[in-house]
């Protein structure tokens, strides 16, 4: 996997996350290039959901700032930050869809509340956008008839509704068995490369995190602070300390990242459990 180098396109800048009086995390800062994959990583209740809040736009940070293309998101006034934020295509943890649409008519919603679009225009975007996910053909099917992993690729369509330049996932493989996860982050670096967007991701999942990330940050809740970043897998080389180890070193213990780690067990001297016997994979 090639690092891609592009200019820089958000930038974090001394953040301060809190509820309340409550401080999660303190001065983060942080830079995301285009076309990269950058994971926001820690453990569960560090902040990771609340930073993605302060970057999409749904929670104004305690302090500091986000800047897209070197300009204030939070500083802007909101109507600028409406115009960002239709470049951004989102999907939620729970980022349900619904379950009374089909998947073609919830990959429209998007076109028809936020373009011009025609119907048969709609309708071949639809297609298009099914495809590229791996779900030609299942514009007529409602979510509860298909498996729990099309289901994130539909949902992941309708995130693409609108071209996103860049694309926010909160745990996209909660949920998800090894196979289906890897089958997602395999998409995910896809839809990178073909479409050229920027993908940010929340996860906890070390598979994932070892496998397509490009650059990272580690949140830590017990210090308050960003406690690492980099390349995750040049971060399991080189990190001495205890915090950042422990979390990229869990894998052995992670029965959703068993199985996945053999991808990197050899290049990357990955910690994970002995490779399993007649495994589906
Ligand atoms: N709306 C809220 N009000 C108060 N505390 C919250 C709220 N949302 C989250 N928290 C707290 O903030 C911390 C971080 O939450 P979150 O960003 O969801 O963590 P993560 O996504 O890393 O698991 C948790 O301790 C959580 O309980
Ligand atoms: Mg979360």
């Amino acid at each position: 996997m090639s690092a891609p180098v592009g200019e820089v396109q958000i930038e974090i800048r001394d953040l301060t996350m809190a509820y309340g009086s409550f401080v999660l995390v303190r001065g983060v800062n942080a830079q995301v290039r285009r076309g990269e994959v950058f994971f926001i990583m820690g453990g569960s209740g560090c902040g990771k959901s609340t930073l993605l809040k302060h970057l999409i736009g749904l929670k104004p940070p305690a302090a500091g700032d986000i800047l897209y293309d070197g300009q204030s998101f939070w500083q802007a006034p909101s109507e600028h930050r409406e115009a960002v934020r239709r470049r951004f295509g989102v999907m939620f943890q729970h980022g349900a869809l619904w379950s009374s649409l089909t998947l073609a008519e919830n990959i429209a919603l998007p076109m028809e509340s936020f373009t011009d679009l025609g119907a048969a225009a709609v309708r071949e975007l639809v297609q298009v956008k099914l495809a590229l996910v791996g779900l030609r053909g299942f514009e007529e099917y409602y979510p509860a008839e298909i498996s729990g992993g099309m289901r994130k690729r539909a949902a992941l369509a309708r995130a693409l509704a609108l071209d996103p330049e860049i694309l926010f996932f909160d745990e996209p493989s909660a949920g998800l068995d090894p196979m289906s996860s890897r089958r997602l982050d395999d998409l995910i670096l896809e839809l990178r490369d073909s479409l050229g967007a920027t993908v940010v991701v929340v996860s906890h999942e070390l598979a994932s995190i070892l496998a397509i990330a490009d650059n990272a940050i580690f949140l830590d809740a017990a210090s308050r602070s960003v406690r690492a970043q980099g390349n995750p897998r040049e971060l399991l080389e080189t990190s001495a300390d205890p915090a950042v180890r422990g979390f990229l070193t869990r894998g052995g213990a992670e029965a959703s990242g068993a199985g996945r780690g053999r991808r990197e067990a050899g290049a990357l001297n990955f910690r994970g459990p002995p490779v399993s016997s007649g495994g589906s994979s």
